[in-house]
This record gives C-alpha cells, sequence and structure tokens, in this order.
C-alpha cells in the first residue's frame, strides 16, 4: 500500500515557475514530498529525478514526484496552481482571461476532488481574478485560497530601492497592497529601511522612480526574456508562502485573498497583509490608509472587477 510520507505539496504546472518552486522546496527540505502534475509527465518525470538528485546533494529529504493521474494528488497539505496559457499574438485581454479561468476550472475540479482538505496557492495570471475562479470552483473557505503577488512584487521593490541607496540589502522592508497588475499600490509610506522610513533616505522624486518600476516589475523582466515571465522571485516568494504554511509561523505577508467587506470591499480578491499559518490565512490586517492611498486601491479592486464582470457576464459560474 502507498503511504503518505508527511507533508505534501502538489505543483500543478510544472513549467519555470512551477519546477522553480519546487527546487526552492527540495533545496530547503520544506517538505517531505513534491508531487508535479503537467500536461507533458515526461519532461516532469526528468525534472523530478533531476531535483531528488538535487536534494540528495543538498542533504535534504525532499522527495519530487511525478502525479501521472490526478489520483495522485490526494492527501495534499498545499495545492500550488500556477497553470494557465501565456498571452499570444493577436488574442486580446478577455480572451487570456478565458482560456485560464477554463484551465484553472479544470485543474480546481481535481483539487476538489482528491485534496478536498488542501489550501491552494494560486500562481496563475491575471492573479486576483484566477484566485477568485480558485475560491468559487473549489468552494473552500476563504482562508484556504490565497493568491501569490504580494511578496513578489514587495521584493521587486525592495530590490529597487536598494539600488538607488547602494545599502541596506536584506534590510529592507518594502510594501505593496492591491492587485497584481500595472494598478498595483506600491506604499512608500510604509516601507522602511532597518526601521528607517523610505522618505528620509530617498527623495520624492527617487521613490516615485521606484513605485513606477514597481508597478512594471514583471513586464521589464519580459522585455529581456522575450519568450516568457520571471520565475525565480515569483518562484521563492511562493516557497515562502508554503512554508509559512506547512510550519505554522503566522508570519505577515501581503497576500491576494477574498475581501468580504475588508477594506469596504466584497466579492472580490486583492492584496493585503496577512497572517498565514496552518489554517492558510489567519489574521486579515485593514491598514489605516491615507486618501491618495484609498483611492489607489480603489482603483486597483475596481480593475479586478471589471475582469470577475466579464466571467460573470460569459456565464463561467455555473
Ligand atoms: C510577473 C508576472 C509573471 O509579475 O506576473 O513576473
Amino acid at each position: 500500500m502507498e503511504r503518505k510520507r508527511g507533508k505534501k505539496v502538489t505543483i500543478i504546472g510544472a513549467g519555470n515557475v512551477g519546477a522553480t518552486v519546487a527546487y526552492s522546496l527540495a533545496m530547503k527540505g520544506i517538505c517531505h514530498e513534491v508531487v508535479l502534475r503537467d500536461r507533458n509527465p515526461d519532461i516532469s518525470m526528468g525534472k523530478a529525478l533531476d531535483m531528488s538528485q538535487a536534494a540528495n546533494a543538498a542533504r535534504q529529504h525532499t522527495v519530487v514526484t511525478v502525479a501521472h493521474e490526478a489520483e495522485q494528488i490526494k492527501d495534499s497539505d498545499i495545492v500550488v496552481i500556477t497553470a494557465g496559457s501565456p498571452r499570444k499574438p493577436g488574442m486580446s485581454r478577455d480572451d487570456l482571461l478565458m482560456i485560464n479561468a477554463e484551465i484553472t476550472k479544470e485543474v480546481v475540479a481535481d483539487v476538489k476532488k482528491y485534496a478536498p482538505e488542501s489550501i491552494i496557492i494560486m500562481v496563475s495570471n491575471p492573479l486576483d481574478v484566477m484566485t477568485y475562479v480558485a475560491l468559487k470552483e473549489s468552494g473552500f473557505p476563504k482562508e484556504r485560497v490565497v493568491g501569490m503577488a504580494g511578496i513578489l512584487d514587495s521584493a521587486r521593490m525592495a530590490h529597487f530601492i536598494f539600488e538607488k541607496l547602494g545599502y541596506g540589502a536584506g534590510q529592507i522592508r518594502a510594501s505593496v497592497m492591491g492587485g497584481h497588475g500595472d494598478t498595483m499600490v506600491p506604499l512608500p509610506k510604509f516601507s522602511t529601511v532597518a526601521g528607517v522610513p523610505l522618505s528620509d533616505i530617498l527623495s520624492e522624486e527617487e521613490i516615485d522612480e521606484v513605485v513606477e518600476r514597481t508597478k512594471h516589475g514583471g513586464a521589464e523582466i519580459v522585455g529581456y526574456l522575450k519568450t516568457g515571465s520571471a520565475y525565480y522571485a515569483p518562484a521563492k516568494s511562493t516557497a515562502i508562502m508554503v512554508e509559512a504554511i506547512l510550519k505554522d509561523t503566522k508570519q505577515i505577508f501581503p497576500c491576494g485573498v477574498y475581501l468580504n467587506g475588508h477594506y469596504g470591499y466584497s466579492d472580490v480578491v486583492s492584496g493585503v497583509p496577512v497572517a498565514l499559518g496552518a489554517n492558510g490565512v489567519e489574521k486579515l490586517f485593514e491598514m489605516t490608509l491615507n486618501d491618495e492611498q484609498k483611492e489607489l486601491f480603489a482603483h486597483s479592486v475596481a480593475s479586478v472587477k471589471e475582469m470577475i464582470d466579464v466571467l460573470k457576464e460569459k456565464k463561467f459560474f455555473k
């Protein structure tokens, strides 16, 4: 009889982001088993063997395997979903939205069936909308469906702050909220370097530059890679969430979660600070925003709502 090996994390979609999440988890021995599920099982088998061997080199106990059948994801503690189609020439934003919503629906049906107690970490784009789709299609409690993006966006902002400063690497606490897209809301007023407010070390102009670059941080990397998007920082950000949940650290991170009256919004997903632990979202924090921050956040929430409305109009939700 097959026995569960301990903490099990399934990654659906083993492309660059998914595979790099698996690698991050294996290199730190964050769980016992990482299961890859992908439309291309041969490539996944190669990656799984390679990573299992890397884990041995690193003296870690994590084993990476492949789920050839959906039922092999059973008993997963966490399911990370990165499956989705990239935008191709001639495709509208709505076309991509529909395609990825359909993929998410299909994947989530398996999660619901075989891993009904798991926590879903959504990584596919458009992130906030796909998190909403995963929540609705799974019927999971809202605490168990979390979108990855805030950690990524704040890491990018921290790096851009470092580039301006030239010091303080690893001590920069950058804050970003809102959706993962052009309307995200970097919060320089809530950002510090070892406790020193950003406004005391960078000029207003420099801060504006950091904010603008953060908003387009993903696109900047696509511009260089040409055929794909970023994956090291997205994957590391996802692995950080997995670790907080499996170790029940209750550390606070910005994540995409369902708002149910929070900040004055309902029936939408957006990025806000939450504590992550064994139950998924353990607590959601409502920060006091000034008028400017409120307006930017409203704009960001509205852009996610617009896409959810497109899905509703197309009768996507049964
Ligand atoms: C990024 C895209 C992939 O931010 O969402 O890199």
